[in-house]
């Protein structure tokens, strides 16, 4: 099979030429060939295998390309890369590698392409195409990744078992391509992950988190965190999620799994939006329940204060995943601080000035908080579901209403402190503060507006009656 199509773009012909001037074999592999015939896009990364030194191949391109780009080396891998406009080409000398015991860092001898295909992840992920002249474009394929690409199929080269322990990292990349694929792994694969799972503790937390990135921007992320938990792995780096398992029963009363209810909730949301760190914050909503959990002759289960358990269980499960904590952290604890916020405020008759307290309490979040709210919602009783979804309709309208009177998101009070000091002639004190609070709860409330005259007139009134006097 010829896949001349797949090579349109000038930088192969470059390599080509290249490659005949050093009078040496190479190949497009990889991830451009897989996503190609998948028809996934135009791929951004192109990798080359070279039967020679790649480095070498990859300095004889750049001094063919028009604008003579640079190259860089990195010599301990034997590999060199370059940009090309907008393409990132990566250049590896064909080997045969055997793996340390107790890093990635392999041991690496030159070899045949066939050595490179055998020590590849995925025979999916081993298709080469070649660039030699003679047969440009014609399609290497000694492990029938193009029958597991029709097939749907993650299958390993070599024995599972070699494959995932050379890499532990792989046994991740198996379910992140099943997932972003739709592709099943295959049984003695799966076995292999399950076997090795203990590996995957040498691979560095910025790597697994790449990859749980991966599963999470998925379409239907359940489907890898699923295979994470039932392979063992997801226990190894999240036990936040695992500890979610299980059902516990006590004189008869029962509560929900909140790990599978978890999984609901993620694939609720994938629905609705793309925002990684609003996946994130639907996965952890629930972590603090596991360790809240309690049951009472009088009212069985509850989680009580799980939210606040939770959010600061968001800062050390990021800080031990080597995750920015920066304002996407701190955007995922607040939303599972406030998780449960507007589910209150939809079981009951939605108030004004409840919807007003959500605003000035959520901020700018509150779109996105009634979105993980939304996705909350897996209850089976159809009656229940379409009240809740209906309330939070009705929510979301409010809120809307209640910005356009209130102006409460981003709050800022109508009445400066310093015009309290000014107008009762006060020098810095707790009055001020009293004052201040009071004039807050009235808007919040609904009894005033969130305007300068009428937070005015309180201010006179409250001073009054803490005994001031208007100077
Ligand atoms: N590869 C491997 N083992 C790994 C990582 C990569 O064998 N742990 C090989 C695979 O042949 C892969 C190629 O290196 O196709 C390039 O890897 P990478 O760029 O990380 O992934 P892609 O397959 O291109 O896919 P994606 O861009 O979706 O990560």
């Amino acid at each position: 099979m010829n896949y001349k199509q797949a090579l349109q773009h000038p930088i192969f012909k470059t390599i080509s030429q290249a490659s005949k001037n050093l009078n040496l074999d190479s190949y497009v592999i990889g991830g451009f060939v897989r996503d190609f015939i998948l028809n996934r896009g135009d791929a951004k990364d192109i990798d080359i295998v070279a039967v020679g030194s790649g480095i070498d191949l990859a300095k004889a391109v750049a001094k063919l390309l028009p604008n003579q780009p640079k190259v860089q080396v990195f010599k301990t891998y034997g590999t060199a890369m370059l940009r090309y406009n907008d393409i990132e080409v990566e250049f590896v000398g064909a080997r045969k590698e055997s793996y340390n015991e107790d890093s990635r860092n392999p041991i690496v001898e030159n070899g045949t392409l066939e050595d490179d295909q055998n020590r590849r992840d995925f025979t999916i992920n081993a298709l080469a195409l070649s660039l030699s002249e003679t047969d440009f474009g014609y399609l290497l394929d000694p492990f029938n990744g193009i029958q597991d690409l029709d097939n749907k199929i993650i299958r390993t080269p070599l024995n599972p078992d070699i494959t995932y322990s050379d890499d532990p990292l792989r046994m991740m990349r198996a379910i992140r391509f099943a997932t972003q694929l739709d592709f099943v792994i295959e049984e003695e694969s799966l076995n292999a992950i399950s076997r090795n799972n203990e590996r995957i503790k040498i691979i560095t937390k910025e790597r697994i988190v790449v990859e749980l990135n991966k599963i999470l921007e998925s379409p239907i992320p359940s489907k890898g965190l699923l295979l994470l938990e039932k392979t063992g792995l997801l226990k190894h780096f999240l036990p936040e999620l695992t500890n979610l398992k299980g059902i516990d029963e006590v004189e008869g009363q029962t509560h929900k799994d909140n790990f599978y209810h978890t999984l609901e909730v993620v694939d609720n949301i994938a629905k609705n939006t793309d925002n990684l760190w609003l996946r994130w914050a639907a996965l952890l909503h629930d972590i603090g329940k596991a360790p809240t959990k309690r049951f009472s002759k009088k009212v069985g289960w509850t989680f009580h204060g799980h939210e606040f358990e939770g959010s600061k269980m968001v800062y050390h499960l990021f800080k031990r995943l080597k995750m920015p904590l920066n304002d996407k952290m701190k955007f995922v604890q607040k939303l599972v601080f406030m998780s449960s916020r507007p589910i209150v405020l939809a079981q009951d008759i939605v108030t004004d000035s409840a919807v007003r307290r959500l605003v000035f309490d959520a901020g700018d979040y509150v779109d996105d908080l009634m979105t993980l709210c939304e996705a909350d919602i897996t209850t089976k009783n159809p009656k229940r579901f379409e009240k809740y979804h209906n309330n939070f309709k009705i929510v979301r309208d409010k809120i809307i209403e209640v910005e356009e009177k209130d102006h409460v998101r981003n709050f800022q009070p109508p009445v400066s402190g310093e015009e309290i000091m000014k107008t009762f002639n006060l020098k810095p004190s707790k009055e001020i503060g009293i004052i201040k609070e009071a004039i807050k709860e009235a808007i919040l409330d609904g009894i005033i507006p969130n305007e300068h005259e009428a937070a005015y007139n309180l201010m006179l009134k409250k001073g009054e009656a803490l005994g001031l006097t208007k100077s």
